[in-house]
């Protein structure tokens, strides 16, 4: 059953234009497009410049949704960004961004730290606002620059990720319900199989490489993600009351191509209803699930009505599912080209 009151309306996107392909990795470490291609489906990744920070990835795409849907943000009571590349510690990109568009300073206005399931956790949390009645509007963003914090002499991290950026409005309606099951989960045991060091240089009693870059154990979040998100993704259902053969579309988190297989092998799920954005955007972190959402809209395939059912994982280890039915406004002008 679908609960009533909340909305998604509408959607935008934003990637840098600098583009980052195998061919340029191949220049930088001891790599090879046959390499990347086979063991993780990306060709190429979007890189910020160097004066282009999260906050402006968020802006532009912001601004891309507003122009395609006509929608107004002058009355959003609720800012929620999630990411693990804000420009600073403090203050937050939300409340950069409640500035920089013109959100009445009476918006509430947080980041969100779940990595890569950062997106799925704020849209989370912004249906349970909406849903109690506490906000009607709220922006949600899933937006990383990780290219900021990629070690590019490391051939096992740099020819993952990229930056991008993904915004959605949750709006409240009387009639509407566009929210059904979710799971969320947090397995801080394996807490050092990925990270970057902060105040900190140890967790779980493990000395952490201080680079002040991502670090990660590539293998291990490889064999707990596709452990995990198949048992995360029966409980959405469950969760829902619904089967897997009522998902119109299932999008996991783009971290590999290599891992999305196994998962859709696990749940006996058809790979060609896998939404992704990693083969031209890489891993974006809690870009990639918003980014391959609108993919799906701008290619036609996503439509109003249908069940979709988004899956976040990542560091922590955190993991966030959700099933979603899109009630998007009539676009008013086309997207801007990605
Ligand atoms: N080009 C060529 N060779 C590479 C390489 C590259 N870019 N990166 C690693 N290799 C080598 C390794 O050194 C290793 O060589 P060896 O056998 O001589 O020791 C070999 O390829 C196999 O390494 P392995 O780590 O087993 O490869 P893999 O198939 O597991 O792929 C990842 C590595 C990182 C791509 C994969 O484990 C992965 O995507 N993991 C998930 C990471 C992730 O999602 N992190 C973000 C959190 S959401």
């Amino acid at each position: 059953m679908f609960l009533k009151g909340a909305k998604i309306t509408a959607i935008g996107s934003y990637v840098p234009a600098r583009r980052l392909t195998n061919s340029d990795l191949e220049q930088m470490v001891d790599t090879n497009d046959e390499w990347i291609v086979q063991r993780t489906g990306i060709r190429e990744r979007r890189i910020s410049r160097e004066d282009e920070y999260t906050s402006d990835l968020c802006t532009a795409a912001v601004l891309d949704l507003m122009k395609r849907y006509g929608k107004s943000i002058q009355d959003v009571d609720m800012i929620l960004v999630a990411t693990s590349t804000p420009d600073f510690p403090f203050p937050s990109v939300a409340s950069i961004l409640q500035n920089r568009l013109g959100i009445p300073s009476t918006a509430g206005a947080i980041d969100m730290s779940a990595a890569c399931a950062g997106f799925v956790y704020a849209l989370h949390t912004a249906h349970a606002y909406v849903a109690s009645g506490l906000h009607r509007k709220v922006l949600v963003l899933g937006a990383d620059a990780l290219s900021k914090i990629t070690d590019y002499t490391d051939r096992s991290t740099c020819i993952l990720f990229g930056d991008g950026a993904g915004a959605v409005l949750v709006e409240s309606d009387e009639q509407l319900d566009g929210f059904a099951g979710f799971h969320l989960g947090s397995d801080g045991s394996g807490a050092h199989h990925v990270y970057r060091t902060g105040l900190s240089r140890s967790v779980n009693e493990v000395e952490l490489v201080d680079t002040g870059k991502l670090v990660q154990n590539g293998r291990e979040v490889f064999r707990w993600a596709v452990r995990t998100v198949p048992q995360g993704v029966q409980q959405v259902l469950n969760n829902a009351g619904i089967s897997l053969d009522q998902v119109d579309w299932f999008i996991p988190h783009s971290a590999n191509l290599r891992m999305i297989e196994p998962i859709c092998e696990r749940l006996n799920y058809p790979l060609e209803q896998a939404l992704y954005s990693l083969e031209y955007f890489g891993n974006t972190s809690a870009a990639s699930i918003p980014l391959a959402l609108d993919l799906g809209i701008r290619g036609g395939k996503v439509l109003n009505g249908q069940q979709i059912l988004l899956y976040g994982f990542g560091a922590g280890l955190t993991h966030a599912g959700q099933l979603v039915k899109l009630e998007l406004a009539p676009e008013v002008s086309p997207p801007t080209p990605l």
